[in-house]
Parts: C-alpha cells; sequence; structure tokens
C-alpha cells in the first residue's frame, strides 16, 4: 500500500501512562504501606529503606487508581465522590483509547501497550475484569458506534485477530485447528514488514462479536497453559484489528493496523537476565521482553543524538512485530502499570526507568491511503473499452459473431470477477457470524449448565485465565483425568495427572471426590487418599498444581465473592498446611504481634510463589527419571553477615540427587531460569510421544544437571571483642546450617602475638583498648579442629573447607581441604598485622565477629582456593589488615601525599592530646595526695606516693586478670544466650509440645541468669579484692 507521501510524515513521541493500582489482599493483610505518589503528570517512588530517597518522573498521563473509590451497584469501580482523583476505566479510556481509535479512523497505524510487572493491572487496563471493561472491549464497542455513524461516508472492514508469544512461538488463539509444533512463522515482506504468516482474520462487525472472540481467545490461551504447564504471564498477548476504510467517492482506500499488547510480567525479564547461570539460553524465558528493553533503549539513545548503529527488531519476534510501533510508522501509547506496595519497590522502579525511556522514542506515523483497489479500477477500465469496441462492431454492421462473442464472455468475466471482489467481504463476514453463532451457543449452553449442576472451575496465576475451564459434575459418577474415551469421563490435563486420577460422585445432591491411588489430591490444603465429600467452595488442587474452585449445587450459593479463592490464596493454604504462615512472620521473640519487616515478606511471598514450582520441578523430574529432587530453603543471610543481624532471609533451592546423595544450592533466580528450560524439555519430550526418539540431553545442556561445587553449609561466629584487648580467647564454636541447624563444632583461637609469632603473656593485656591505636597489632587466628561434621556423617566420601575473611582482606582465605573424616584435625594457623592499628579496625574488632564459612566438597568438585592477588604480606609471613593506615606508614616512610601527611598531622594532634592529658591526670592525682597528706598531717607523703606508683602496674595487671576471668565466662554465657535465642518450639507442636517446650526454655533461662549471675558476682569480687588488697597497701585504713 503506498501511503500519502513523505511530507506527511511527522515526527511523534511514544506517549506514556503510568496508573497505580489498589492493595490486592496480600498487600493489605501485610500492612504494607504505598510508596507511589502522583500530582498532576508527576509521579514520585519512595524508597521504603530510606524515605529521604525519592525519584520523581514526568510523563503524559498518571493515573490513580489506588485509593478513593467505591464500588457501585453494577459492580463499577467508580470515584467515591465526583470529581474525585481517584481515576477509572473510563477516564483512561478517554485520554488512551479514544486517542488510539481516533488515530486509527484518520488512517493511522496505532498502537498500545501494557508494560508492568505480574499482578501490577495490565490486564485489567487493557482487558478488564467483569464490568469495569478495559481498553480493548470499550476501543472495539466505540469503533463499532463511530462506523455506523459514518456509514454514508464510507464503507468500513473490520477483521480481528488474537495471538500470544511465547517462549518465542507464536500462537494462533483464535484458531480451530490444533497447534501446530513450533507455531506460526513470521514473515517479512517488503511492503507489509513483518507479519504472522496464516494467521487467522476474523471479519467482525460488532463489539459483541469481538468480546466472543476475546473469549474464545482466552479459552485456547487457558488450554494452551494448562497443556504445555506453562505460566500465561510469562506470554505476550497481541491484538491485531484492522480496520479498511474504503471511501468511494474519493476512490481512496484507509486502511490502518491497531496493535493492542498486553505484555508478560517484566520481572521475568530483571529475574532472567540478572543473574549469572551456565544455561544462559534460559534468558529466553523471556527473550522478546528483554529484546524490547534493548530496543527501547536504542531509541531512547537515537532521539538523545547518541550514535546508535543497530536497532535489535529482529532479535525478537515480539520486537519484529512492534517494529512499526517503536519508531516506524505507528502512533503508540504505552501504559506502564505499577503496584503501590513497598515491597515491589524494586519492580516498580524499574518499571518507571522503562516508561521513561520509552518516552523518547519518536515514531514516523503517516496515514495509509490508496487509490481504491487497482484490480477493480482496471477491471473497470477494461470493461469500458470492451464495450466501445462492442458498440463500435455493431456500428460497422459487420457480422463479425465470434469477436461479439468473445468480447461479450470477456465482459461477464470481468463483471463476476468485479462482483466477486465485492462479495468477498460480505461473503466472509456472513461466515464469521455463523461460526459466532455456533459458539454463542456453546457459551449460552454453559451458561444453562451453570444453573443446574455443581462444578468445578480453574482457577489461574493470571486472574485473566481463571474461571475459563468448567466441568460439570451431572448426576452419577465420573472419572477425572486424562483419559477422554468415555462419555463420562471429565478430561483435563496437567503436570502430574494421571489417565483416572479420581472419581467424581453426584449422589443424593452430595458431591464427593474419590482419589484413585497413586495420584495426588488435595482439597483444601489437606492431602486426601479416601473418598471426601465435597463443599461449596472448597479447593481442589489435582496433579502437581492443577487448581479448582468447587461451585456446590446452585442453592448452596448465596451470592458471595467468589474472587477471593485465588491462586494466592490456593498456594498460601498449601503453605500454611506445610506450616509457614505469614502470621509465624508477624510475631517476635516474644511472640507479639508486630508488623513485618519488608524483607521478611518478601521472602515469605518468594516462597509461595516457588513452592508450586517446586513442585512441578519434581514431578517433571520423576516423569523424565532426572533422579534429582528439588526442595525449598529459607537461607538466613545472618550467616554470613559479621555482625550476627539475624533480619535479612533470603530463598535458595536444594537439588539433591537422590542415587549419589550429591547436593547443589540454587539461587531463586538460577532455580526460575531453570524450571522454564525443565518446560520445554519436557515439553519436547511429551509432544515426541513414546515411540518417539528420545535421545538423551548431553548434560552441558540438561537444565536438571549442574556440575558440583563447593557448598556453603554454614557459618561460625567468633567474637574478635578480645584481640582489642590483647586477651587470648579459646572458644568452641557451633556452625550454623541456614535453617538453624547444627553443622559442626569448631575448636578456635584467638592469639594475641608479637610480630614473631610468640604469644603474648598477662602483662600485655589491655585495660583500654584505644591505647592500641596507632601502634602494631599481631593476633593469630587458630583453627584446632572441626568436630561432628554433619555433611561428612551422612555421605563418607565427601570433604570440608573452612573460608575466613578479616577486616578489609579483599578475597576470603580458604584452609586446605580435609576429606572423609567426621572430626577431622586442622591446625590451621594464620597471623594478621595491622601496622598501625586505626580507629576503624579497632570499632571493627570491638562489635564484630569473624564469620567461619564451613564449604562442604563433594567427591569430583574442586576445592577452593585462597587468593592471595591484593594481599600484602610481611616478612614474617603475617597477612596485613587495615591498609589504609598500612598505606598511612608506608607513605609516611616515603614522605607521603597530602591527605596522608594531613591525616598524619591529626594522628600527632590526637597523640599530644592524649599526653597532655595523662599529664593533667597525673597532676591531678598528686594535688588530691597532697590535700590528702595535709588533711591527715602525715608527713613523709613523699615515700608513700613512691610506693603508690610502684604499686600502679602491678595493680593494673590484676583488673587485667579478672577482666580475663570475666572474659572467658562472659563467652559461655553468650553461647548459651545463642542457644536460647534458637530455640524455638516445632511447627507442629501441640499443647504437650508446647509445654514441654516452655519448661524447657524456663530451665534454659535459668541456666543462663545463673551463669550470667555467677559471671559478675565473680567479677564483683575480684574487682572488690583487688580494691581491698589496694587500699591496704596503700595504708588509707592502715
Ligand atoms: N486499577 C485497578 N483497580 C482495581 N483492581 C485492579 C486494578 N488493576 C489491577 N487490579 C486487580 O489486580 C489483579 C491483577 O491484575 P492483572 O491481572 O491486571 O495483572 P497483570 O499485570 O495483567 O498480571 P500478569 O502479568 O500476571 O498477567 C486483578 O485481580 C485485578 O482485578
Ligand atoms: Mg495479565
Amino acid at each position: 500500500m503506498r501511503v500519502r507521501g513523505i511530507e506527511m510524515a511527522s515526527k511523534d513521541c511514544v506517549k506514556v501512562a503510568v496508573r497505580v493500582r489498589p492493595f490486592n489482599k496480600r498487600e493489605r493483610d501485610a500492612g504494607s504501606r504505598c510508596v507511589i505518589s502522583m500530582t498532576s503528570n508527576n509521579i514520585s517512588i519512595q524508597d521504603p529503606r530510606n524515605p529521604q530517597n525519592s525519584r520523581t518522573f514526568t510523563f503524559n498521563y498518571t493515573y490513580w487508581s489506588h485509593s478513593g473509590f467505591t464500588r457501585n451497584k453494577d459492580g463499577l469501580f467508580v470515584p467515591e465522590e465526583a470529581g474525585g482523583r481517584y481515576a477509572d476505566q473510563t477516564s483512561v479510556f478517554l485520554d488512551l483509547g479514544q486517542g488510539i481509535l481516533d488515530n486509527a479512523l484518520q488512517g493511522y497505524n496505532a498502537t498500545l501497550l501494557a508494560y508492568g510487572q505480574t499482578g501490577s493491572g495490565k490486564s485489567y487496563s487493557m482487558v478488564g475484569y467483569g464490568p469495569n471493561k478495559g481498553l480493548i472491549p470499550t476501543l472495539c464497542e466505540r469503533l463499532f458506534q463511530s462506523i455506523r455513524n459514518m456509514q454514508d461516508s464510507r464503507q468500513c472492514q473490520v477483521f480481528f485477530s488474537m495471538l500470544e508469544i511465547y517462549n518465542e512461538q507464536v500462537v494462533d488463539l483464535l484458531s480451530k485447528s490444533n497447534r501446530s509444533t513450533g507455531g506460526l512463522r513470521v514473515r517479512e515482506d517488503q511492503q507489509r514488514g513483518f507479519y504472522v504468516e496464516g494467521l487467522r482474520r476474523v471479519p467482525c462487525d460488532s463489539a459483541v462479536q469481538v468480546e466472543q472472540l476475546m473469549e474464545q481467545g482466552t479459552r485456547t490461551r487457558t488450554t494452551a497453559a494448562t497443556h504445555m504447564n506453562a505460566n500465561s504471564s510469562r506470554s505476550h498477548m497481541l491484538i491485531i484489528v484492522q480496520l479498511k476504510q474504503i471511501f468511494s467517492k474519493e476512490c481512496v482506500t484507509k486502511q490502518s493496523n491497531i496493535y493492542l499488547v498486553d505484555l508478560a510480567g517484566s520481572e521475568r525479564q530483571r529475574s532472567s537476565g540478572s543473574e549469572a547461570d551456565r544455561l544462559k539460553e534460559g534468558t529466553a524465558i523471556n527473550l522478546s521482553l528483554t529484546t524490547l528493553g534493548n530496543v527501547i533503549s536504542a531509541l531512547a539513545d537515537m532521539a538523545l543524538g547518541k550514535k546508535v548503529v543497530h536497532i535489535p527488531y529482529r532479535d525478537s519476534v515480539l520486537t519484529k512485530l512492534l517494529q512499526s510501533a517503536l519508531g516506524g510508522n505507528s502512533r503508540t501509547v504505552m501504559i506502564a502499570t505499577l503496584s503501590p506496595a513497598d515491597i515491589c519497590y524494586e519492580e516498580s522502579l524499574s518499571t518507571l526507568r522503562y516508561a521513561e525511556r520509552a518516552k523518547r522514542i519518536q515514531n514516523k506515523a503517516v496515514v495509509n491511503e490508496s487509490p481504491t483497489e487497482r484490480l477493480v479500477k482496471e477491471l473497470k477500465a477494461e470493461n469500458a473499452k470492451l464495450l466501445m469496441r462492442l458498440s463500435r462492431l455493431g456500428q460497422e454492421g459487420r457480422k463479425a459473431d465470434d469477436e461479439t462473442k468473445e468480447l461479450r464472455r470477456l465482459l461477464t468475466h470481468n463483471e463476476l470477477q468485479i462482483r466477486a471482489i465485492q462479495t468477498l467481504w460480505e461473503q466472509h463476514l456472513q461466515e464469521a457470524l455463523k461460526d459466532w453463532e455456533t459458539q454463542y451457543a456453546t457459551i449460552t449452553q454453559e451458561r444453562r449448565m451453570m444453573q443446574m449442576h455443581p462444578y468445578i472451575m480453574n482457577i489461574n496465576e493470571d486472574a485473566q485465565l481463571s474461571g475459563v475451564v468448567k466441568l460439570f459434575i451431572q448426576e452419577g459418577e465420573w472419572d477425572i483425568g486424562l483419559a477422554d474415551n468415555s462419555p463420562r469421563a471429565l478430561s483435563i490435563r496437567g503436570l502430574g495427572i494421571q489417565e483416572k486420577h479420581a472419581v467424581f460422585s453426584n449422589q443424593q445432591r452430595r458431591v464427593s471426590i474419590t482419589p484413585v491411588s497413586g495420584s495426588k489430591v488435595i482439597v483444601n490444603g489437606v492431602s486426601v487418599s479416601k473418598r471426601i465429600e465435597l463443599q461449596h467452595l472448597d479447593r481442589l488442587v489435582l496433579g502437581s498444581n492443577s487448581t479448582y474452585l468447587f461451585i456446590g449445587f446452585p442453592s448452596e450459593r448465596s451470592g458471595e465473592d467468589w474472587s477471593r479463592y485465588d491462586y494466592d490464596y490456593f498456594q498460601s493454604e498449601l503453605a500454611e498446611a506445610e506450616g509457614f504462615h505469614i502470621q509465624s512472620l508477624c510475631e517476635d521473640q516474644g511472640h507479639r504481634p508486630h508488623q513485618p519487616d519488608p524483607s521478611l515478606l518478601a521472602v515469605f511471598y518468594d516462597y509461595i510463589k516457588l513452592m508450586p514450582m517446586v513442585t512441578e520441578a519434581n514431578q517433571m523430574s520423576k516423569e523424565l527419571k532426572k533422579g534429582v529432587e528439588f526442595k525449598l530453603e529459607i537461607k538466613n543471610l545472618a550467616m554470613s553477615d559479621s555482625k550476627g543481624h539475624d533480619l535479612e532471609k533470603d530463598i535458595a533451592v536444594r537439588v539433591t540427587s537422590v542415587e549419589s546423595k550429591q547436593v547443589w544450592m540454587w539461587s531463586k533466580a538460577k532455580f526460575v531460569n531453570r524450571k522454564f528450560l525443565m518446560e520445554e524439555v519436557y515439553q519436547q519430550q511429551v509432544e515426541g510421544g513414546e515411540g518417539a526418539d528420545r535421545a538423551p540431553l548431553p548434560r552441558d545442556r540438561d537444565p536438571f544437571w549442574d556440575p558440583l561445587e563447593p557448598l556453603h553449609l554454614g557459618s561460625a561466629h567468633l567474637w574478635l571483642q578480645s584481640v582489642a584487648f590483647r586477651i587470648p580467647l579459646e572458644e568452641q564454636v557451633e556452625v550454623v546450617g541456614p535453617e538453624g541447624t547444627e553443622e559442626a563444632i569448631l575448636q578456635t583461637q584467638l592469639v594475641p602475638c608479637s610480630p614473631m609469632g610468640l604469644p603474648l603473656g598477662e602483662d600485655d593485656i589491655l585495660i583500654d583498648p584505644s591505647e592500641l591505636l596507632g601502634k602494631r597489632l599481631d593476633f593469630q587466628l587458630v583453627l584446632d579442629q572441626c568436630c561432628g561434621l554433619r555433611w561428612v556423617k551422612e555421605a563418607r566420601n565427601r570433604g570440608v573447607q573452612i573460608g575466613f575473611r578479616v577486616f578489609d582482606c579483599p578475597q576470603p582465605l580458604y584452609t586446605p581441604a580435609m576429606w572423609h573424616n567426621v572430626n577431622p584435625l586442622m591446625d590451621h594457623r594464620v597471623q594478621f598485622t595491622a601496622l598501625r592499628t586505626s580507629q576503624e579496625l579497632l570499632s571493627y574488632l570491638q562489635s564484630n565477629a569473624l564469620v567461619l564459612e564451613l564449604w562442604g566438597l563433594q567427591e569430583g568438585c574442586s576445592e577452593l582456593v585462597s587468593c592471595m592477588d591484593g594481599l600484602k604480606i610481611t616478612q614474617e609471613d603475617s597477612i596485613i589488615i587495615d591498609k589504609i593506615s598500612a598505606s598511612e606508614h608506608s607513605t609516611a616512610e616515603n614522605g607521603g601525599s597530602d591527605l596522608s601527611s594531613s591525616l598524619r598531622a591529626l594522628h600527632q594532634d590526637l597523640e599530644q592530646l592524649r599526653n597532655v592529658n595523662a599529664a593533667l591526670r597525673k597532676e591531678n592525682s598528686t594535688l588530691r595526695e597532697q590535700l590528702n597528706s595535709a588533711r591527715n598531717g602525715v608527713e613523709n607523703n613523699r615515700g608513700r606516693q613512691e610506693r603508690r606508683s610502684s604499686l600502679r602496674p602491678s595493680c593494673d595487671a590484676e583488673f587485667a586478670k579478672a577482666l580475663k576471668v570475666f572474659y572467658h565466662s562472659m563467652t559461655s554465657v553468650r553461647g548459651q544466650l545463642q542457644r536460647l535465642r534458637r530455640h524455638k518450639p516445632s511447627e507442629e507442636a501441640d499443647l504437650l509440645g508446647f509445654r514441654l517446650f516452655v519448661d524447657e526454655h524456663t530451665y534454659l533461662l535459668k541456666d543462663f541468669s545463673e551463669q550470667l549471675e555467677q559471671c559478675v558476682t565473680t567479677l564483683k569480687q575480684d574487682v572488690a579484692a583487688i580494691v581491698r588488697r589496694k587500699r591496704e597497701k596503700s595504708g588509707i585504713w592502715s
């Protein structure tokens, strides 16, 4: 189609709108805070961890749909009061949808994209839910209204197509034939650009028809999702509305394509892209989404005048199809949807950044118009010529019968062709209408059945797809499963579904389900193996994760809102049955309710989200005979925190080989990535069928496999405070695993020493650690023995290593590997030296612990090696820490830079001040002595003063000794406190269990307080004794 001319081309920037939705139930339950605020076209987002940190963006439109709304009697969400700030579906349509429609009617291509994280409201804005119709249905409604209003001036044809891009495959959602393997092909045509070959285009002439088609498309999407065990929020949904307007008088045809795109959840792009995984192809989780981001970035750079060599349109299916929408011939609008909650801050910020880039893109839209079809025109011209020749033949009166006949035949043929072209559209339309009527009859039938029988309906992670599949349980017995070969079978697909999975029975107005042995059926979170009667709104999980809501007899339904039984509800119920529930996060140590930390909530939600994925991965592993098992673990990040903070937690997936007992730990992102690849492998095998060639996947491409790596089993904390006092410490520390299990006991020592490595004596103990400042400090870490290694007890062919990192050491250091021994002797000694102890090091020693990480080795995995790069070593082989002071030290020798010389000056000042302070103190005490002697009239005070000063060092040594004793006993008290902290009741504890727990806890507490009491008493006694002795010696009481 020829465009009207280049002079018409104008630069249109992509228009961007943002919309923020209300809190969902989960966010409300968690007491989430809204981090988004809006004023006119500005939107601000606040960092929940650092409220001063707020970012503001400006867009063409901003929609506040978070609060200030009410549900009217028709079920529509509308502003609470007239003129309120709440943006409802109508106001969003008036800005965005109407604009798209106007553009299309003028002959421009128009695109509307919805971008945002899963559950942020893309489909709500695009498609809508129930009476709250979204942009697409309203746009179609208004389109047909406009067509009717303008039918005098033009003739219009509308074609509707709906497709899905899943894993780079195009699925025609309106096609009646079975999905072709590999999906439809995207081809390129010089004139049309990229298009989907063989995509069904359905002629339409009413909004109702469009709605029905969308329902049909959603149904296909739902079945595809269950058949492929795929998650729809990972797929992109595209609706293409082609509008052709024929202006007969002007002999002009205008044609515009409207692309309406509901993109996949944006977090898929981040989670797959950010994490390193051996199987990088997994980023195809959303190659389309990643490429879309790259295309947008490139175009935004171009708009900023940066040199852009290549725009990667061709890298993905989605960007091929959206080529004209982005930087091409289209007027484009993007709606970015946001969750308001604090826990979604990162995702929302990333969405806003994405939208910010998109608004820079410049398009060049032109009106697509051409003279009305050439063929019709040419045929008409030819007819005119033929008619002329015929009349000439008649005038000449010659008997040219044959020629006349031939000309008449040609004429008739041409006229038929013209008529055929004109009637083709009408014919298509009639066919579509007939087809539509059949569809409509099916839907009417289904509605009737819903009013008569109980049924189960599917609940999908994507709320758009929930309630699409309904299986009616009429009177009698019904088998449910994969099999569909009997009229009394309800056929379902899904992971872990057996041929005959369970039997439904509807007798005497009671419905029950009986699982077939070996099949998995969960009712309301509880696994069942026997017949169980179902109640209205019971939740059913069949197989790994096919979720259904049971709807009872019509008489049992009382108009309640079923929407609360969403996918989240099902998963939370399952998690709760496993003893993992949100309340447990909302209680502090004393079991008082409190507001949970957002990071803990994020972990909770991750757990809920990953749980069904882990179940599915296990099922796939079982069916494909991969011999690995997956298990979710909550990792306590306190394990690696040198201050032992107990807040941060993260989710990891433990992968265990059933036979070899080899273990891998996968991060959340890696697991999500792998799960996607597993689905692909599984799908190929399933599609391949029984007899198909099932060549085993090479190991390096197998998503179930990974090379073995050392595993972080747990950590122990060795507190460093004693080093600051130069007190030697000998301690047994417990290595605690991520879930609080005792992995081993480590016998360790911290030995303050001389530069040569000789242990210091008691006289070197410091009372005031600040005396260390600016001085050299040497100490040794001694790892004597590792006892009771659980890791090795489980399988003798394993080994361990200990890793640790001190202060500013750039890399961790590791002990040599110890294999096949539950209690290996290590005798590993490392010396550290601070050449001039800085305040930072001193503070670190006083408040931090040395984290000793226990690493598990498995046969065939490489050992961890200390990397000595960047480490400085003294002549005595001691590792230099506290580099700032060290560099200061060396620069002092070399003359130094400005900065370090001013630092040095400061240090000197400090030193001087300290000396002055000491002198003043001395003078002060002398004065006091003089005063005393004057008061008592005692002579010879001089000799006494000599005695006093000679007493001082020995007195300090006594204090130091007492402190050392106190410090040692405090170590065991601290151990007791840790044990107390970890001591929690078991999740399944009943009343008796709780009572036992409380008894035990009381005992531990008593023990702890006794120990503490004893420590303090000893210290008091010691100090009192020293003071007494001192006074006796100084003769005050004599
Ligand atoms: N503006 C809004 N007003 C009221 N409810 C909303 C709004 N936006 C979204 N919701 C609700 O939030 C839930 C999730 O929305 P929706 O299905 O649109 O998310 P989505 O972005 O399409 O997610 P996915 O990527 O999983 O498809 C739905 O139950 C929907 O009803
Ligand atoms: Mg959606």
